[in-house]
């Protein structure tokens, strides 16, 4: 466990950066079940620079908001010391622009450099990031010396072992605090196994902590087994994103629970914290995996609204009482701003 104060990248457990799936009540639950750190999804700096900043008194959240009033991106107190704040960018001002208009609400702020998807890389983010160095560098330096808060970045890996360590060396020197290694190239997809002996070779040639990433589908099952993925890549701490994304009781050491269980907390956190519901729908398909095709999996496919969901679920009844609470707390507010 991490002690209180400035955030350590050493020896912690991460739930990784999923864009749709890394949302608040999947963060907030990973950090139930024991997951050090939390990254948020990707947000785009084009975007998020567009977003003001509303202290959301209803739900007890801050809420960065887009012109068209969606919620970009919702935090709340409870996970202040803990969220990482992951942005897509290919740009160094923007960069900073973005970083400096969340940084009094994380603890840190990423930069995805990792991400093959086109409409990542098209625009010169992520992925496309790892064959300019120089532009990693000039983005990483310039948020180093812009923001008081830790800035560290998510890689892949680059076709060998000397390029990949080369690559590390020059961000290390850029003052981040940690680098992120998701031990795949950019052309390899999820089912192709991680190279952990590219992991290792980064670690020992780097002081910042390494954080190894790409061990769900075949290494890690079961919460011991992070602790063995941490060993075989020889690097300071784990990052999880799909076998936390299918059951994130995998950061206990009491788990894994049954995932209806688990189901069951993220929804509780999801009508908390009034998650869109299309959100919450697609975070729980992602958990019920191959049993979607059963009768509550049909039940969740066919749900429209949060309410719906609650009723698959069989929690109406707490939906119903989280509706009232709010409502509650709503026309509290509303009678103490009144003159
Ligand atoms: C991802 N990944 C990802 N990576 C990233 O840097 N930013 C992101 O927003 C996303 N989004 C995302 C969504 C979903 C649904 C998945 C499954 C993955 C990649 C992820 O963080 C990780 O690097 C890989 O999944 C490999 O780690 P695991 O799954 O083997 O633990």
């Amino acid at each position: 466990m991490m002690a209180a104060g400035r955030l350590s990248f050493r020896n912690i457990t991460a739930l990784a950066p999923m864009v749709r799936v890394g949302t608040l009540p999947m963060r907030l639950l990973a950090l139930d079940y024991g997951a050090d750190v939390v990254y948020c999804e990707e947000l785009i700096d084009i975007k998020m620079a567009q977003c003001h900043r509303v202290v959301n008194d209803v739900l007890e959240t801050v809420d960065f908001v887009a012109p068209d009033d969606r919620v970009m991106f919702r935090t709340c107190e409870r996970e202040k010391d803990r969220v990482i704040f992951q942005m897509g960018t290919a740009d160094p001002d923007r960069a900073l622009v973005v970083a400096r208009l969340v940084e009094k609400d994380v603890a840190a702020i990423d930069v995805n450099m990792g991400c093959p998807k086109e409409y990542s890389t098209k625009g010169g983010m992520g992925a496309a990031l790892l064959s300019d160095p120089d532009k990693i560098e000039a983005i990483l330096k310039k948020l180093v010396a812009g923001v008081s808060i830790p800035v560290t970045c998510k890689i892949r890996i680059l076709p060998t072992v000397e390029e990949t360590v080369s690559l590390v060396r020059r961000i290390e020197k850029t003052g981040v605090t940690a680098v992120a290694v998701h031990g795949r190239l950019k052309e390899e997809r999820p089912r192709h196994p991680v190279h952990c002996d590219y992991i290792q070779a980064v670690a020992q040639a780097v002081s910042i902590p390494v954080i190894a990433n790409g061990g769900s589908l075949d290494l890690v099952k079961t919460n011991a087994d992070i602790e063995e993925f941490r060993k075989a890549t020889g690097a300071s701490s784990v990052m999880l994103a799909r076998a936390a994304m299918w059951n994130a009781s995998v950061f206990s050491n009491q788990g894994p629970l049954p995932v209806e269980r688990v189901m069951e907390e993220y929804l509780k956190y999801a009508i908390q914290y009034d998650n869109n519901a299309f959100n919450t729908k697609y975070c729980l398909c992602q958990m019920l995996r191959d049993k979607v095709e059963s009768p509550l999996g049909k039940q969740l496919q066919a749900a429209q609204t949060s309410a719906e969901i609650c009723k698959a679920y069989g929690m109406q009844e707490l939906f119903q009482q989280t509706q009232e609470r709010l409502q509650a707390r709503r026309d509290t507010l509303q009678s103490s701003t009144e003159p």
